[in-house]
């Protein structure tokens, strides 16, 4: 069903950074202006890239990780040596596999690492339980197989099969997912950077060119992961991407995350610090299973993500706009945190009531964001 013709367009007043009508353009997009000035900054500086590079691995360090000097924003926070480790590593004959709880921004890291080496992150094989060989090496347009045979015109190349081509780096998302033999279909891409195509003749076969690599990642925390390879690991170096814990950083990024998605403040209500600290915190404790003054908290079996904490700020600040007075005030991060973290487990819904009943009960005694908290949470589970 389409109804784009009968709605108003709200687009406008949504606020997209990119200024067209894609809901999430890829990061190449988002962030041509950034990439323009590090490529300038590069060649002024004569900064050396590696074979196939389309910036130097400074350049793509700060893209990742910022610059003030720059003008260049910091868009992955936490951990800054993995980031150097994970450029370094696509220099090397091995790909890279981000590894992590879910929501901890591996996607995104990959997203960025690639628009930044290659100049494009859309080379991506999205590992289902449904990922065939033909999605990792090449299939068919069956119309012009049938009508002049196995051809150059008649393949239909994977994503992998392009980067190899054209020296780019490919993503591989999700790769657990994917059936243990369908992972190893990289494995002699990987260490031979060739891709045998029988049916074009004996030796034919596609070449990577310098600049392919690929970049994979696993949620290893999810049921229905397959695992590993000992053959595969030994073709990726491997980095743990771990959650956020500096508090202040965190805030931060949850405030970028909101102007990413909801446009600068002005267009929308404005999410004070004071409410983003409640947020936050609510979060690191969930989390981390302690409170900061040390107080043992029951831990959710949902993951309580940086990336859910920036969901609830987005969602409270829609509800503050669309249904409320357009101020966001602890009331409505209590209301969206519930929704979050419940996803409909009995079990969790008592240890967020457990905490809730507890811990900010104790907080609303002396601080009123707090209060205002616990008076909304309190009767979502009467
Ligand atoms: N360290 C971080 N720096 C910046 N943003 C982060 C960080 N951790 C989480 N995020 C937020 O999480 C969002 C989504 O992360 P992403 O989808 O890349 O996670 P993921 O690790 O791939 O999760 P999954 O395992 O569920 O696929 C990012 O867009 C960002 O808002
Ligand atoms: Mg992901």
């Amino acid at each position: 069903m389409t109804t784009e013709t009968t709605l108003p367009d709200t687009t406008a007043t949504a606020g997209t950074t990119a200024g067209n009508d894609e809901i999430r353009p890829p990061a190449e997009v988002r962030y041509a202006a950034e990439l323009a000035t590090l490529a300038a900054w590069d060649s002024e500086r004569g900064h050396e890239l590696p074979p196939g590079w389309r910036l130097s691995p400074r350049a793509v360090r700060a893209f990742v990780v910022g610059s003030d000097e720059l003008g260049v924003s910091r868009k992955f926070y936490g951990d800054d040596p993995l980031v150097d480790r994970a450029v370094v590593s696509l220099m090397g004959r091995q790909g890279l596999m981000l590894v992590g709880e879910p929501g901890t921004a591996k996607s995104m890291l990959s997203e960025l690492l690639s628009a930044a080496v290659s100049g494009s992150s859309t080379l991506t094989v999205q590992g289902t339980a449904g990922t065939t060989e033909d999605h990792v090496r090449y299939s068919w347009n069956y119309a012009l197989l049938v009508s002049e045979g196995p051809s150059e015109r008649s393949l239909v190349p994977s994503p992998i099969c392009t980067g190899m081509r054209e020296g780019r780096v490919v993503r591989f998302e999700e790769i657990t997912r994917c059936a243990p033999e369908i992972q190893d279909t990289l494995v002699s891409i990987l260490s031979e950077k060739q891709l045998m195509v029988p049916e074009l003749g004996p030796d034919a076969r596609v070449a990577a060119r310098p600049g392919f690599t690929v970049i994979a990642t696993a949620n290893l925390k999810d049921r229905g992961v397959h695992e590993m390879s000992a053959a595969l690991k030994r073709r990726f170096s491997f980095e743990t991407v771990a959650p956020v814990r500096d508090r202040a950083f965190e805030i931060e990024l949850v405030q970028r995350q909101l102007a990413a998605e909801l446009g600068p403040e002005g267009d929308r209500p404005e999410v004070p610090r004071d409410v983003l600290e409640v947020l936050v915190t609510v979060f690191q404790d969930l989390r981390t299973g302690s409170t900061r003054e040390g107080a043992p908290v029951k831990r959710p079996e949902t993951v309580m993500s940086t990336a859910e904490a920036v969901n609830v700020a987005v969602a409270a600040s829609l509800e503050a706009r669309y249904l409320g007075d357009g101020t966001v005030t602890a009331a409505e991060v209590a209301r969206q945190v519930a929704g979050v973290a419940l996803k409909g487990e009995e079990e969790d819904a008592r240890r967020l009531r457990h905490y809730v009943d507890n811990v900010v009960r104790e907080r609303a005694r002396t601080d009123a964001r707090w209060k205002a908290f616990f008076t909304a949470a309190e009767p979502l589970w009467r």
